[in-house]
């Protein structure tokens, strides 16, 4: 159990920053190493559950069992009966194979997973007289397998659930980020937690609480179960005190001493209030300032410190989420009321990002953002006056979004300094940074003027 060889997948385009997270949290970079798709780690077992406490970016922490070359669902078959499954777990547990595979050149993955439930079933009914059953829904034990060309590679899975799932989320909204993926983003945008973070889009609030987590040190895993658990190595004590410790090292400060500045808003008052709940139940909900209102309006929550200030979003984009707000012309969808929230931060709210909301500017086809909010059917006009609003109020800042149109700074008319690729489950997207350098508003002038 001390000379473990772990895959750690992750999304793509995260597998330098899980490299150097992985690294961090075993303290070894030399038994790291970065793959397509994920990250290997040479690891003992108690690191396997520490990578699983801690990690943030990775999907989950898998144990490999064998590795063998293959032709045939046979040498599937064979390569599944010599591992030793039985020290990992028992007869009476339930299990389920998941099977992936690049370039394999095999008819049926489904029969090759057929292959691997009946070897595991022949081996521990050779051993013990007894075969588990298998639970595709519920199992207690999951097994991965992994076709490439020529190698058939076979996996414990340690994790259960996929480490996006925190444990602290209760309302979704209708696209919530992953939270490994806001995790990524925050990585990839080498933000400081000395520095302001603001996301204007900030739906059900992923980004905010992350950030947050990140900069008490909370562990990723400190609210949820996990497969190990369920594994013949595990030792329960041994697990307790691990926990114990990481939360013993959460620098949470004390009621009015919070130096955090991290903001989020959205449009819909509903995200907010999910937002707010989801940060309640993620233990920051009094260090995260959540409020309403539209992204082309809100005036910048804070000044911009010498350490600099990062705006970090994932705007609305494309079919499953729409533009609301001032953009939002479409008029497809019902306008909701925007109402102002009460203030849950225990040092109230900074001035500025209390502001009540400006009057947008009147033209024909848009009303009031105070009142309503409508839905537009393309995202057309938003990101040109997004970009308007940002060189007029957010001089200074960075901004950092995460979109999957590769022609977004054009349509924003804004030279990127930096874009990084990076997968929202199937669809490539950039994260597109943003030095802005403002022009100064004039007193008459809107604060989103029409592209
Ligand atoms: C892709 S979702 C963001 C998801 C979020 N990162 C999360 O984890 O839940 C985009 C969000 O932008 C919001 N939105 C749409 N138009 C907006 C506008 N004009 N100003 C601010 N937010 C807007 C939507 O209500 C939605 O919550």
């Amino acid at each position: 159990m001390n000379n473990l060889h772990l895959f750690l997948p992750c999304a793509g385009g995260v597998e330098t920053y899980l490299a150097a997270e992985a690294a961090k949290i075993i303290g070894d970079a030399e038994s790291v190493r970065q793959e397509m798709g994920g990250v290997a780690v040479k690891a003992s077992w108690r690191q396997a559950l520490e990578l699983n406490l801690h990690s943030r970016l990775a999907s989950r922490v898998l144990v490999g069992v064998m590795q063998r070359p293959y032709r045939s669902e046979d040498d599937i078959y064979e390569a599944a009966c010599d591992v030793a499954w039985e020290i990992w777990f028992t007869p009476k547990q339930t299990f389920k194979i998941d099977i992936t595979a690049t370039r394999s050149p095999l008819k049926s993955l489904n029969f090759a997973a057929l292959r691997v439930k009946d070897a595991i079933c022949d081996r521990f009914r050779h051993k013990t007289g007894e075969r588990p059953s298998v639970d595709t829904q519920r199992p207690e034990v999951r097994v991965y397998v992994h076709l490439s060309a020529e190698h058939v590679s076979l996996y414990v899975d340690t994790s259960g659930e996929p480490l996006f799932k925190r444990g602290w989320r209760q309302d979704k909204g209708d696209a919530p980020l992953k939270e490994t993926l806001a995790a990524a983003m925050i990585a990839a945008s080498g933000w400081q937690p000395d520095q302001p973070l603001y996301d204007p889009c900030c739906g059900s609030g992923t980004i905010a609480i992350e950030a947050a987590q990140i900069a008490l040190g909370i562990p990723a895993g400190g609210q949820r179960r996990f497969g190990f658990e369920r594994l013949l190595p595990f030792q329960k004590h041994v697990w307790d005190a691990m926990k114990s410790e990481a939360l013993r090292a959460v620098s949470m400060p004390a009621v009015g001493q919070n130096t955090l500045e991290i903001y989020g808003s959205d449009v819909a008052h509903r995200m907010v209030d999910f937002a707010q709940r989801n940060a309640d139940l993620a233990g920051v909900g009094e260090l995260v300032q959540l409020r309403g209102g539209d992204a082309l309006q809100r005036k910048p929550p804070c000044d911009v410190p010498p350490q600099g200030a990062v705006i970090l979003t994932n705007p609305p984009y494309g079919e499953r989420i729409e533009v609301a707000g001032v953009a939002g012309t479409g008029g497809r969808a019902s306008p909701r009321v925007h109402t102002v929230r009460s203030d849950h931060s225990p040092r109230g709210l900074r001035d500025e990002f209390d502001r009540p909301m400006e009057s947008p500017p009147m033209s024909a086809g848009t009303r009031p953002a105070r009142e309503t909010a409508e839905f537009n059917q393309d995202e057309g006009d938003f990101f040109p006056q997004l970009a308007t609003h940002w060189k007029t109020h957010f001089d200074g800042w960075t901004a950092h979004l995460l979109v999957p149109d590769m022609k977004l700074p054009g349509k924003m008319r804004l030279k990127e300094t930096r874009r990084v690729p990076l997968w929202n489950g199937p669809i490539e997207c950039r994260l597109f940074r943003f030095d802005i350098q403002g022009r100064r508003a004039t007193p008459s002038e809107p604060s989103s003027a029409s592209a």
